[in-house]
C-alpha cells in the first residue's frame, strides 16, 4: 500500500490478516483530558494520548488560552489553572476538521469573561452548530456565528445561569458542552437527550471531584466547580479497532488480536451488531478498567456474515462505526438494513452518501434511505478507484472494503486518515505479513 505523494492508497489483498494490534488512544477521551485537566487546577498526567491532527488542534487551543502542555517523555502534562486560568486567545481557534473540538470549546468558552473565535476547515464550516448555539445562549453566553447556523463562532461567555435543558437530538458533543458550561454555573445544570449518548465527559468529570448525576436520560452538573488535576491513561478506540473488526471477520482465514480497547457501552453497538450478522466470533479477553472506562482486548476471527435488520436502537452506540458496518453488509449474504442514522448526514462528509456511492462502484446492491441504507452483499467486491470525500472513517472504511475485491482499488485522498489514525495503512500492512 502506497501514495503518499499523490495523497492515495493502493490496495491489494496478499492474504489473511494474522497478528495482534494495539490501535491508536481514543480520540473522544484524549479531547477531554486536555480539556478537563486544563480547568483543574495543578498538574495532570495523560498517558497514551492520541497525536493525530484532531486532538492536537485542542491541545493547542488550550495552549493558545495560556495553558503550559508539555510532552515528557511520552506524556502529556498539562499544568491547568483552575475554572478561570484561562487567557484570551489573540487569534482565533483554529479547530481544522475537528467538529468535537469546536463543540466542547464552546461550552467551555461560554464561561468564559472574554471573546473568541472559533473556526475550521471547509468541512467543519459545513457542519450544523445552532444545536450548540441555542442551550449556550440561554445559559447566557452571546455566539455569533457568521454563516447562519455554521462556523465561524465568535463566542463571548461569562455570568452564565444553570438550565434544565432538553435535547431533541442524541448528541455527546451538545451534551459535553453543556456541561462544561455547567461547571461556571451557580447550581445545578442539567441537559435531557433523547437517549444515551457516550459519557465519556460524565466519568472524567466525576473522576477530577465534580458532582456528576445521572437519572435515565437526564445529566446534571453542580457548580461552580472545583476540578482537581488526575494522572489518566487512555485505553486505544473502539472506532479505530472497529476497522480490524470487520475486517478479521470478512477476509477468509484471518484472526486478529486488538488489544487494550475501551469498551465503553455507549459506544460498542457494532460488536452487538455484527453478533447478530454471525453467530459468536467476537471474544473480549482480559477486561479490565483503566481510569474510569472498561477495556479489553478484542479477539475476532474470520465468519460467514449474514444480512439482517439492524434496527434504530443500537445506532447511536455505533455513530462513528456506520461506514464500516456498511462495508461488512456488502460483504455478508442478503440484505442488511440501518435505520436511526439521520446524524449520518452531518459528519465529517454525509456518510450515508458516501458510503452508498463508493460500495456502488465496487457492486454491491446498495438503497439510500432518508435515515439510513439498505445494502446487497456479494462474496466478492469489484476493485474499483474510490472517493473519501475527505472523511477519514470513509477512507479507512472503504480500504477495508478494497481488501476484499479481487485486483487493485485506489483510495483517493487519504491524507484525511491523519485527523484520527496516523499510521492505519502500516498497521494493515503489519497484519498481511
Ligand atoms: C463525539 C460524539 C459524536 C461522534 C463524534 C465524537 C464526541 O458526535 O460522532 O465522532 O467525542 O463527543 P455527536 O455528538 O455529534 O453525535
Amino acid at each position: 500500500m502506497e501514495g503518499k505523494p499523490l495523497n492515495q492508497t493502493e490496495i491489494k489483498r496478499r492474504g489473511p490478516l494474522k497478528g495482534g494490534i494495539t490501535p491508536p488512544s481514543d480520540k473522544s477521551i484524549s479531547h477531554r483530558a486536555i480539556i478537563i485537566s486544563s480547568l483543574a487546577k495543578g498538574k495532570s498526567r495523560i498517558k497514551n494520548f492520541l497525536r493525530a491532527e484532531d486532538t492536537l488542534r485542542t491541545l493547542e487551543a488550550f495552549k493558545q488560552m495560556g495553558i503550559k502542555i508539555i510532552d515528557e517523555d511520552g506524556v502529556i502534562i498539562v499544568n491547568g489553572k483552575g475554572l478561570n486560568g484561562l487567557l484570551e486567545p489573540e487569534n482565533s481557534i483554529e479547530c481544522g476538521n475537528s467538529g468535537t473540538t469546536m463543540r466542547l470549546l464552546s461550552g467551555v468558552l461560554a464561561g468564559q469573561p472574554f471573546e473568541a473565535r472559533l473556526t475550521g476547515d471547509s468541512s467543519l464550516q459545513r457542519r450544523p452548530m445552532q444545536r450548540i448555539i441555542d442551550p449556550l445562549s440561554k445559559m447566557g453566553a452571546e455566539i455569533l456565528s457568521e454563516k447562519g447556523e455554521q462556523p465561524p463562532l465568535t463566542i463571548m461567555g461569562g455570568n452564565l445561569k444553570p438550565e434544565d435543558l432538553t435535547l431533541p437530538i442524541a448528541s455527546a458533543q451538545v451534551k459535553s458542552a453543556i456541561l462544561f458550561a455547567g461547571l461556571y454555573c451557580d447550581g445545578v445544570t442539567s441537559v435531557t437527550g433523547p437517549a444515551r449518548s457516550r459519557d465519556h465527559t460524565e466519568r472524567m468529570l466525576r473522576a477530577a471531584g465534580v458532582e456528576v448525576e445521572e437519572i435515565g436520560q437526564k445529566v446534571s452538573v453542580t457548580g461552580i466547580a472545583t476540578l482537581k488535576p488526575m494522572d489518566i491513561t487512555i485505553p486505544a478506540d473502539f472506532s479505530s479497532a472497529a476497522f480490524f473488526i470487520v475486517a478479521g471477520l470478512i477476509i477468509p482465514g484471518s484472526e486478529i488480536l486488538i488489544k487494550n480497547v475501551g469498551i465503553n457501552p455507549t459506544r460498542i453497538g457494532l460488536i452487538s451488531i455484527l453478533q447478530d450478522m454471525m453467530g459468536n466470533h467476537i471474544e473480549l479477553l482480559n477486561v479490565s478498567e483503566i481510569s474510569g472506562e472498561p477495556v479489553a482486548d478484542i479477539l475476532v476471527k474470520h465468519s460467514k456474515l449474514k444480512g439482517i435488520d439492524a434496527g434504530s436502537n443500537r445506532i447511536l452506540s455505533a455513530i462513528d462505526e456506520f461506514p464500516i458496518l456498511c462495508v461488512a453488509a456488502a460483504a455478508a449474504s442478503g440484505k442488511t438494513k440501518i435505520t436511526g442514522a439521520k446524524e449520518l448526514r452531518i459528519k465529517e462528509s454525509d456518510r450515508i452518501s458516501s458510503m452508498a456511492q463508493e460500495l456502488q462502484k465496487m457492486g454491491a446492491e446498495v438503497k439510500e434511505l432518508d435515515d439510513g441504507i439498505i445494502i446487497k452483499g456479494r462474496e466478492k467486491l469489484k476493485p474499483a478507484t474510490i472517493n473519501s470525500h475527505g472523511d477519514h472513517r470513509v477512507a479507512m472504511a472503504m480500504s477495508i472494503a478494497g481488501l476484499l475485491a479481487e485486483g487493485k482499488t485506489t483510495v483517493k485522498n487519504t491524507d484525511c486518515i491523519n485527523t484520527s489514525f496516523p499510521g492505519f495503512f502500516s498497521e494493515l500492512e503489519k497484519l498481511m505479513e
